[in-house]
């Protein structure tokens, strides 16, 4: 990820809306970029490192998520993919997640639908039926646009309504 990060500002443009649509929600970000977390290779968990570790207890602790990601080769990103590999089997099961996505261009709006949900899904994750994309026009300067930011907030009550329901 470049600083500052797209895919960074979209993802906690949810989170401040989650927190808004659920007064006292505890949110907490997770951002990739700035973990170090150890690549996957199939060693058990207790064996990677602290910061590792952390990151997955992180994960394994929440209710429910927004999974935010770059658009990278027309799917998401390697490193998101990697601590979803890490993660034990059940650690997302039947818990809520919203998708969000920056891409450079509008030509891989479906890499949510199409590649991250099989994954989440079968990570067993009650992915919401909405998902939020941001080509640059959505973003310009950086800064969400009033439709985007409208788009956000759709997102983020529907993830809180289904956080309710679990
Ligand atoms: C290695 C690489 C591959 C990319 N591949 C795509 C792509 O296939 N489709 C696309 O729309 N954008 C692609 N992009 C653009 C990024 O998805 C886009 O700039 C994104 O908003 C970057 O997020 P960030 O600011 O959080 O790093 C690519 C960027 C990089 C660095």
């Amino acid at each position: 990820m470049r600083s500052p990060s797209r895919t960074t500002t979209a993802t906690r443009l949810v989170l401040e809306q989650v927190r808004e649509a659920e007064r006292g929600a505890e949110v907490e970000l997770l951002d990739l970029g700035a973990h170090r977390i150890q690549l996957c290779d199939g060693r058990p968990l207790a064996d990677y490192d602290d910061a590792t570790r952390a990151a997955v207890e992180q994960v394994c602790r929440a209710d429910g998520y927004v999974v935010g990601t770059s658009v990278y080769r027309a799917a998401y990103s390697g490193v998101l993919k990697n601590l979803l590999d890490i993660l034990p089997a059940d650690a997302m099961a039947d818990k809520p997640a919203a998708m969000v996505a920056t891409g450079g261009s509008r030509d891989h709006y479906l890499v949510l639908d199409y590649a991250l949900r099989p994954v989440l899904a079968a990570l067993r994750a009650r992915v919401t039926a909405r998902v939020l994309y941001a080509d640059p026009g959505a973003m310009p300067d950086r800064e969400p646009s009033g439709e985007f930011r409208d788009a956000a907030v759709a997102l983020a009550s529907e993830l809180v309504h289904a956080v309710q329901r679990a």
